[in-house]
């Protein structure tokens, strides 16, 4: 399958730094509202909690952050970002991290046994995602979460428009990386992330949009 990195033409390293220099940006403080008022209710007091396609795993350490019970497991398919994960300093318990193909292996958890799965632009790069949004509904206890987070469809001018501006790209990079990102980015409308979520069997709870560039999903298992 090919992965985010090959589709960019960035390396691993270069997508790395850019998670990493992005997250405080990407998981500010509305995402936080967000996750304090629909998700974290929601969890039992010791939370199983994955985060799949974990990249550098500072989404994982901010859980731990806000649930300190949680046991946390982080898997990604590209060993720098693992390798990233495992180094950082976490509040609680000190997360399992692996590296895994989600489109080649199963989790490995008990069916029903996880109370939140994240996945954070990542299912927009895989080929089949209902396999995967099987998989995660597998592993998901009865009353627990998917968070999916993930790009959403824009025009072409205001997509580049956004990399110019919200990224600060250089007009060279936006003509290289926007015209050949521009496919993988804005492969789903919101009704198709909804459309591919119901037809795997999920229940949106909740949704929002805080950023122009992704929709954020709170669904159950049906
Ligand atoms: C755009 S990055 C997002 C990383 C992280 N979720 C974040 O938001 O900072 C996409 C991540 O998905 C991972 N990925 C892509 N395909 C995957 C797969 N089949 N299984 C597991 N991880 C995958 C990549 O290695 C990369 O770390």
């Amino acid at each position: 399958m090919p992965t985010h990195q090959s589709l960019s033409g960035a390396t691993d390293d270069e997508l790395l730094q850019r998670m990493v220099q992005t997250h405080p940006d990407r998981f500010g403080a509305p995402f936080w509202e967000f996750f304090t008022a629909e998700i974290a209710p929601a969890l039992p007091p010791e939370p199983v909690v994955i985060d799949l396609g974990c990249g550098p795993g500072l989404l994982l350490r901010d859980f731990g952050a806000r649930l300190a019970r949680a046991a946390l497991h982080g898997y990604d398919v590209t060993p720098a970002m693992i390798g990233y994960g495992r180094q950082l300093a976490f509040a609680g318990k000190h997360p399992t991290f692996a590296i895994h193909d989600v489109t080649r292996d199963p989790l490995p958890h008990a069916a029903g046994s996880v109370d939140l799965v994240s996945m954070s632009s990542v299912l927009h790069v895989v080929d089949q995602p209902l396999p995967v949004l099987a998989e995660i509904s597998r592993v998901l206890a009865p009353a627990g979460l998917f968070l999916l987070n993930d790009w959403i469809r824009q025009p072409l001018s205001a997509y580049l428009a956004w990399r110019r501006d919200v990224l600060q790209e250089s007009a060279a990079d936006v003509n290289r990386r926007g015209f050949s990102l521009f496919p993988v980015h804005n492969k789903y409308t919101g009704d198709d992330w909804r459309w591919l979520l119901a037809e795997a069997g999920f229940t949106i709870k909740s949704e929002t949009q805080l950023r122009t560039s992704h929709r954020i999903m709170v669904a159950t298992r049906r």
